[in-house]
């Protein structure tokens, strides 16, 4: 086996910022609630133009710049997604056409939020067997286009953007730090699918006047029922991860969850007895972007100069499906220059 690091990070966030107060122009809902509530004050909206495949390369091209590595070196693209540009092909074919690479094999992960840390998890999988070598992992949403502007329980909590890590596969001879990434929880539970769901659009019901008629290719939650689970599950798999590791809460030195509710977040950073700034947050500006949470944390982490080599770190999520999972990781990259 191999170990697998992360090489470098990218970002993209669409310009356009929505406050709270543009939606209490047309909802019965308030700035109060919203940041009360989930934590949120602002997201960014992508332009009617801009694709989900355009944000997922600007975010997987600055990632391999900041590496000095060529498109044409990867052989493994995975971009997850729920908004991806087309049914199909996958998303990953189209950013891998603006790359300008013609040799990875590429498609996209269906996690909704958990779908970051399933398409890292298969990353890993892939380079540490030796089958790949060089990986391109993207979470990148345009939730904008399944968001149903006449719901306030919905509409409110998402925005769009990217994020991208560029993993590579060491020799552990080469890591004798063991940096990388060490440790998975993964798990799904389909018997609670329709709590948070995309009724149509799918096979079942493809799209058709009835079902644009019951915004029926929107987001649907029972978004009580999704909290209630996506504590208990986020508190249950930092822990397992944690001690898989062998390490205990005080040791880790940056937590980054996903961002789909803050109230989610401060409830598990209290039960591991955690100060704040141990976590990564960024759901206040950018609202809850589904696949793209946690590489855009990482990113922020990395650009900040936050990251220190041998710093313990801990992703995790939860999403529909229901879906989630944790992983923790060394920071460091045994194959950086000097
Ligand atoms: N403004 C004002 N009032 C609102 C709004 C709003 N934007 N949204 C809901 N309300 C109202 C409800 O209608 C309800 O009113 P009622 O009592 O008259 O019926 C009241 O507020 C309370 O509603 P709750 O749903 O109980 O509110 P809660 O405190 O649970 O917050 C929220 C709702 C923010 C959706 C929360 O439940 C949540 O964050 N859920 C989890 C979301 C999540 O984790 N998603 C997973 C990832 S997404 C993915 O995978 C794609």
């Amino acid at each position: 086996m191999k170990d697998v690091v992360i090489r470098s990070s990218g970002r993209y966030l669409p310009e356009k910022v929505f406050t709270n107060d543009h939606f209490a122009r047309f909802l019965d809902t308030s700035d109060e609630w919203i940041q009360e509530r989930t934590g949120i004050r602002e997201r960014r909206f992508a332009a009617p133009e801009e694709r989900n495949s355009d944000m997922g390369t600007k975010a997987a091209q600055q990632c391999l710049e900041r590496a000095g590595v060529d498109a044409s070196e990867v052989d493994l693209i995975i971009c997850a997604t729920v908004t991806g540009d087309r049914i199909f092909p996958a998303t990953a074919n189209f950013i891998q056409e603006n790359l300008g690479n013609r040799t990875a094999w590429a498609f996209d992960v269906n996690a909704a939020c958990g779908g970051f840390i399933y398409a890292l998890s298969l990353a890993y999988g892939m380079l540490a067997s030796g089958v790949n070598r060089r990986a391109l992992v993207i979470g990148s949403e345009k939730m904008t286009s399944i968001l149903d502007f006449t719901d306030r329980s919905t509409c409110v909590l998402f925005g769009d953007g990217a994020g991208a890590v560029l993993l590579e596969a060491v020799e552990p001879a080469d890591n004798p730090e063991g940096y990388g990434l060490r440790n998975f929880v993964l798990g799904a539970d389909g018997s609670l699918a329709y709590k948070l769901w995309q009724p149509d659009g799918g096979s079942v019901n493809p799209p058709n006047p009835d079902s644009l008629a019951r915004h029926g290719h929107y987001i649907h939650m029972s978004g009580r029922e999704v909290y209630v689970n996506a504590v208990r599950t986020m508190n249950a798999i930092v822990e397992d991860v944690i001690a898989q590791a062998g390490l205990t809460p005080e040791q880790i030195d940056w937590f980054v969850p996903h961002q789909a509710n803050k109230r989610i977040i401060d409830s598990v950073r209290e039960r591991l007895k955690m100060p704040e700034e141990r976590f990564v947050v960024n759901i206040d500006r950018y609202g809850n972007t589904t696949s793209g949470t946690i590489p855009i944390g990482i990113d922020e982490l990395y650009t900040e100069n936050k990251l220190a080599t041998g710093q313990h770190v801990v992703l995790m999520t939860f999403g529909a499906g229901f879906t989630w999972g944790a992983v923790y990781l060394k920071w460091g990259d045994p194959l950086a220059a000097g």
